[in-house]
C-alpha cells in the first residue's frame, strides 16, 4: 500500500516492498544464486559503460515506441516473466496485464503463474483487444502437460512461446534455504491442476517445481516444440555467440540475453557484457535481440538498445510495484521507467528508438586518465 513516502526511484519502490512482504517472500523475489556475484555485475555493468551525447538536436519530441516480433509497443520496456506473483498483491498477474495492456507494453506470463494464462490474458484484453502477451515455458518432464500448455496457450491469443534455457535445475537461492521460503499455502499454480501438491512440494521453488522440469531438454527437442504450435520462438538465456548461430539454425524468431536474474548460475558475466557478441551472432538476420537483468534505470535501456537490443525487460521492478499498490504500483514503476528513457534520450541528443546506436557509448575506461597518459607517450 502507498504511504507517506513518494518512490521516486526503482530503488525506492524495492525499499517500500521490502517494508511491505515478509522477509521469507522478500528474499525469494530479490535475491540471487549462491554469493550473489552475478546478480550484482548485472547492475554493475551499466555503471561501466558511459553515454557520450550529442548536442544541440532538436529534441523537442521523443518517441520511446517501437516493435518486437513485428508487433507494435509504446515502450521498450516489456515485463519479463516472474513467478508467483499473489506473493505480492492479491491480484497477481491478473494486476500485471492490465498493467501492461494500459500502458502498451508486452507482457510475457510465466507457466509458474498464481492465475491460470486464460484469467492473465482476459485481464489483459478487458484492458485492450491489442495487448500484447507472450508466453514464458518451462518443458516439462511429462511432455503431453507441456504440448497442452503449448497449444492452448496459442488459443487464448499468447503470441509467442518464450522457452527458458537457463534452469535445467534450480540455482541455489541461500536466502531461501535460510528463511525455509515455501509458496503460501493458500497459493496456487494457475496452469496446474495442484491435485498433486502437498506441504512437502511446496517447500522452496526447488521441490514441486525442479521435480518437473526435464533437465533433458537439447537442441533436438526444438523441432518437437516448434511443432506443436504456429508461435514463433524466442529462447530466454541465451549466453554464447555459437548457441546464437545453432539458435537461428533451429528457426527462432528472437532471443532474450537473460541470466535469470542472477538466480540461476553463480559466476557467470553480466547479461549487458554479453550483448554485444549475441547481437554480432544475429547481424544480417531476421533474429531479434532483447535482454534483461539489473535494469533499473531509463540510462540503462537507452545502454542496452545502444548495444543493440531491441527491447529490453524487467523483472523485480515490477514486483516492486506490485507490491506497492498491484496494478497502479506497476504502471508508476513503468511510467517512471518510460519518463526516464524520455530523459536520457533527450539530454543524449536522440529522438527515437531506431537513432540509439553504439556510437553513443563507450566503456568508461575509454576516458581514464591513464589511457589518455599513455597515447601521449
Ligand atoms: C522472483 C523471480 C521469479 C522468476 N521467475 C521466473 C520464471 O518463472 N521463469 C523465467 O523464465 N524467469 C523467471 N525469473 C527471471 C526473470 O524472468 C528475469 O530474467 C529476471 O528477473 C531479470 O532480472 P531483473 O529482476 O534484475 O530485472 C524470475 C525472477 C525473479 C526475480
Amino acid at each position: 500500500m502507498p504511504n507517506h513516502f513518494q518512490p521516486i526511484t526503482i530503488d525506492d519502490f524495492e525499499a517500500l516492498a521490502q517494508k511491505s512482504l515478509n522477509a521469507a517472500i522478500f528474499g525469494y523475489f530479490s535475491s540471487g544464486a549462491d554469493s550473489e556475484m552475478t546478480l550484482q555485475r548485472n547492475r554493475q555493468a551499466y555503471d561501466q559503460l558511459l553515454i557520450r551525447p550529442k548536442i544541440l538536436v532538436d529534441v523537442e519530441k521523443i518517441d520511446i515506441s517501437t516493435t518486437i516480433l513485428g508487433q507494435h509497443i509504446q515502450t521498450p520496456i516489456g515485463f519479463s516473466p516472474t513467478a508467483f506473483h499473489q506473493m505480492a498483491h492479491d491480484d497477481g498477474e491478473l494486476a500485471t496485464a492490465r498493467a501492461s495492456a494500459s500502458l502498451g507494453t508486452c507482457y510475457c506470463a510465466a507457466t509458474y503463474s498464481n492465475y491460470s494464462m486464460d484469467d492473465i490474458q482476459k485481464a489483459a484484453q478487458s484492458i485492450s483487444k491489442d495487448a500484447l502477451q507472450w508466453f514464458q515455458l518451462y518443458v516439462e518432464k511429462d511432455r503431453e502437460v507441456t504440448a497442452k500448455l503449448v497449444r492452448h496457450c496459442e488459443k487464448v491469443g499468447y503470441k509467442a512461446l518464450v522457452v527458458t534455457v537457463d534452469r535445467p535445475r534450480l540455482g541455489r537461492r541461500l536466502i531461501d534455504t535460510r528463511t525455509g521460503f515455501k509458496l503460501p499455502s493458500h497459493l496456487r499454480l494457475g496452469n496446474f491442476s495442484n491435485e498433486d501438491d502437498d506441504d512437502d512440494a511446496r517447500t522452496g521453488e526447488g521441490a514441486y517445481l525442479t521435480g518437473h522440469i526435464d533437465a533433458s531438454l537439447s537442441w533436438a527437442d526444438l523441432a518437437w516444440l516448434r511443432s506443436l504450435s504456429s508461435l514463433p520462438i524466442v529462447l530466454k538465456g541465451i549466453f554464447r555467440a555459437e548457441d546464437a548461430r545453432l539458435a537461428i539454425q533451429h528457426g527462432v524468431s528472437g532471443l532474450i540475453v537473460s541470466n535469470h536474474g542472477g538466480r540461476q548460475l553463480d559466476g557467470c558475466p553480466a547479461t549487458l557484457e554479453v550483448l554485444p557478441e549475441i547481437v554480432d551472432a544475429c547481424k544480417n538476420t531476421n533474429v531479434e535481440v532483447y535482454i534483461d537483468g539489473g535494469i533499473r534505470k531509463g540510462t540503462d535501456v537507452f545502454k542496452a538498445l545502444a548495444l543493440g537490443a531491441r527491447a529490453v525487460f524487467i523483472g523485480r521492478p515490477v514486483l516492486w510495484g506490485l507490491a506497492y499498490d498491484g496494478e497502479n504500483g506497476i504502471k508508476r514503476v513503468l511510467n517512471h521507467l518510460n519518463y526516464d528513457l524520455r530523459l536520457a534520450m533527450a539530454l543524449a541528443g536522440t529522438t527515437s528508438i531506431d537513432s540509439i546506436s553504439s556510437d553513443y557509448v563507450v566503456p568508461s575506461s575509454y576516458y581514464s586518465f591513464e589511457n589518455k597518459i599513455k597515447s601521449k607517450l
